[in-house]
């Protein structure tokens, strides 16, 4: 009775709940993308929850994603939610532990590192690391079995993302102790810290501890490199040790080994997760694993040579298996902004006011039969343009023409697309060509290896695990694995 008594017709409607702070916390938590779809069928595109306690605005629909995405900074703020939970874990005056126009900064160096020259020679060394992990990894000894496959997905991801993005010196690391404080380290992602960062709990100290000691690991590195002097190596570590914000300061020390803390987290997660849904996916369709082999024969040979950056290209069954999955299992459901002045939402009566949060959820988009027929197919193959379930996307077309710099360079506007798997606008994912460039060489490097298949032989998919912040396969998942040449 309250919640309609109490109704302002100038905010959204609120999701029906019977304990004020609780609110929809538990129903949104356990699965967000049906939790949007039930609402949007109530309400429509935009309508406000109560999570822990706070009203957080949602708004769908590629308007909803432009509103929320491309808000202009006065008006919109990532820094106020995300930088409880980020600052302990990446360390000071990096991301969003400094104000936004250094961050675009920040992005500037770490966007500018990532280049064609870079990636030529990122993809061999990714190569090697996916065929050695193989071989000397007792999940796969002998010629078949079955393996819970998000754990192996994760150490090749992270060996793969520090040796290219970090160096040899720092992947050699990771072998002796750096996995393990990286693991205590992402204890400090865990969502109740939204709440609980402060506290000194066990896993937080464990979190700081590890924090302190990594940044450690990679001061020393620079320093050592300093004196051993320049190489031609293309990794983002000597980048960074080179590049000067507009006020001519060199960016310091203890904010490079940061910023590479901040790079390998924000990709391990995100990365690691969609590996794990492509094997998943390659196993319930042994059909597109076979034609993605016949790909690689067809277009480099059939001795299959080592793998380039430039044979990437020639593999479009390959390319789009990154992007299919990251259709249908984006691993970030929620993207979230703290409203700094009110915001009218152009044609209706509504005005989000400053005590809300926005959320955009682009996957809802990306799920929508509207722009991708029989959405919930994982049909790698309607990326060619010719397919009939290809997705109508003359908008997002568009807009990709239609360029635009928040300061780290120019970037597709695209905010209306219903496909933003690495968001629009100031915060947009710098690591975009990274990942597709680790996704599809690791993917093309397993299928040269293996044959997948379902344990029971069905094409079932596993479900999703929403409990941590980046959502990912629920485990065990396991799958049975073949080897090719045995
Ligand atoms: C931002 C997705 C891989 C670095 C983002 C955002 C999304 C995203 C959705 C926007 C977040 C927001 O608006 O609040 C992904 C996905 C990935 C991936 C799906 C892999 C499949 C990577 C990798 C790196 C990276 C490999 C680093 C090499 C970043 C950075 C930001 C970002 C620095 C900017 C954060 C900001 O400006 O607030 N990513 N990402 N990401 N990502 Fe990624």
């Amino acid at each position: 009775l309250q919640q309609i008594l109490f109704k302002n017709p100038n905010e959204p409607p609120v999701v029906f709940h019977w304990f004020p702070v609780i609110g929809s916390t538990i129903t949104y938590g356990m699965d967000p993308p049906r939790f949007f779809k039930e609402n949007r069928a109530k309400f429509g595109d935009i309508f406000t929850f109560i999570l822990l306690g706070k009203k957080t605005t949602v708004y769908l629909g590629t308007t909803g994603n432009d509103f929320v995405l491309n808000g202009k900074h006065k008006d919109v703020c990532a820094e106020d939610i995300y930088g409880v939970l980020t600052t302990p874990v990446f360390g000071k005056d990096v991301v969003y532990d400094c104000p936004n126009s250094k961050l675009m900064e920040q992005k500037k160096f770490m966007k500018v590192a990532l280049t064609t020259t870079a990636f030529q020679s990122y993809v061999p060394i990714i190569a090697d690391e996916v065929s050695s992990y193989v071989k000397r990894c007792p999940d796969f000894k002998g010629k078949s079995g079955i393996v819970n496959i998000p754990k192996n997905m994760a150490e090749i991801t992270i060996f793969t993302a520090s040796h290219s993005l970090q160096g040899s010196e720092i992947r050699s690391k990771f072998d002796e102790s750096l996995a393990a404080l990286y693991h205590d380290l992402d204890m400090g992602f865990t969502p109740v810290n939204f709440m609980l960062h402060w506290a000194p709990l066990p896993w937080n100290k464990k979190r700081d501890h590890a924090q302190r000691t990594i940044a450690k690991v990679y001061m020393d590195t620079i320093k050592e490199r300093r004196a051993a002097g320049k190489s031609d190596a293309q990794d983002m570590m000597w980048h960074l040790m080179s590049a000067t914000y507009k006020n001519n300061v060199p960016v310091p020390d203890h904010e490079i080994a940061h910023m590479l803390i901040a790079l390998l987290m924000a990709g391990q997660h995100s990365s690691s997760s969609t590996s794990s849904w492509m094997m998943l996916r390659l196993a319930s369709r042994p059909d597109i694993m076979e034609a993605l082999y016949r790909e690689q024969v067809e277009a480099l040979g059939a001795d299959l040579p080592a793998l380039t950056y430039e044979d990437l290209a020639k593999l479009p069954l390959n390319q789009a298996i990154v992007k299919e999955t990251l259709r249908l299992h984006a691993p970030i459901h929620s993207i979230m902004r703290a409203v700094k002045s009110p915001m009218p939402v152009s044609g209706t009566k509504y005005v989000i006011p400053t005590s809300h949060t926005l959320l955009s959820a682009a996957g809802v988009t990306a799920t929508d039969p509207a722009y991708f027929p029989e959405p919930d197919l994982w049909e790698p193959t309607r990326w060619n343009k010719d397919s009939p379930l290809a997705p109508s996307l003359a908008r997002n077309e568009a807009e990709e023409e239609e360029k635009i710099d928040y300061g780290y360079g120019l970037v597709s506007k695209g905010g209306h697309s219903p496909y933003l798997p690495f968001g629009a606008g100031r915060h947009r994912c710098i690591g975009e060509q990274f990942a597709n460039v680790q996704l599809q060489t690791i993917n093309a490097m397993i299928v040269r290896m293996f044959k997948f298949r379902n344990v029971d032989g069905s094409d079932k998919v596993i479900a999703t695990d929403y409990a941590s912040l980046f959502s990912r396969p629920i485990e065990p998942a396991n799958i049975y694995w073949e080897k090719r040449d045995w």
